[in-house]
């Protein structure tokens, strides 16, 4: 009797030695942290074609511009946009929440032709074409690449980065940028 409480004493008292710590896993934070760091400012260059008077373009960018996202959007988006997309690279199993798609929201700081609920955050985009474009003071470029990573031109933004972050397509900046430069 004696014999098995002490054995059961030894197990018991070996087992609370046992070194657990190496079975936890230490995620490595900073790792994880830099991960959701904005990546470093980019400069781009136009893909082909970018700048476009195509008015299904000027109809997304006008969409993207204009909204914040596809469950907030009231009008149905245009042609070759959606209100739910799948994230890229990320698998969907069948019957998994499929995500509003995120637009752009430029309207809560730029005001521009009909816009409602404007802000005064950022310059105001009115006349965008005659007053920059045709007056020779910005030119398509400078409006891709504000639009596509906004540190270039000022490493001290508040706009949002929509390219670095891939928060956009290149062909979704290209949209956007075709609506602002567009006449109206
Ligand atoms: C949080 C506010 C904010 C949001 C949202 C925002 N912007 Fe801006 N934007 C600014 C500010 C401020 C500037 C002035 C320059 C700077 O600080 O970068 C600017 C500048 C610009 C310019 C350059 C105008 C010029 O010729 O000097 C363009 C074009 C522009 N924004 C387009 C957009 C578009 C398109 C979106 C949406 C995808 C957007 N902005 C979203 C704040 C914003």
């Amino acid at each position: 009797m004696k014999k098995t409480v002490m054995m059961s004493l030894l197990v018991g008292a070996s087992l609370f030695a046992t070194d657990y710590s190496k079975v936890i896993t230490h995620p490595d934070a900073s790792a994880m942290i830099q991960k959701d760091l904005l990546a470093p400012a980019k400069v781009y260059t136009m893909p082909a074609g970018c700048i476009t008077t195509d008015p299904a373009a000027i109809a997304r960018g006008k969409y993207i511009f204009n909204n914040l996202n596809g469950k907030k959007a009231k009008k149905n988006p245009p042609k070759g946009l959606s209100r739910k997309q799948m994230k890229p690279g990320k698998t969907y199993l069948p019957g998994q929440k499929i995500p509003y798609k995120q637009y752009g929201n430029c309207v809560a700081c730029h005001n521009i032709e009909g816009a409602r609920g404007a802000g005064n955050v950022g310059p105001d985009l009115s006349h965008y074409k005659e007053n920059f474009i045709d007056s020779g003071a910005r030119d398509n470029y400078f409006v891709f690449q504000k639009i596509a990573d906004a540190r270039i031109d000022n490493p001290t933004t508040h706009m949002t980065i929509n390219l670095t972050t891939k928060l956009f397509t290149p062909r979704e900046v290209c949209d956007i940028a075709s609506y602002i430069v567009s006449p109206k």
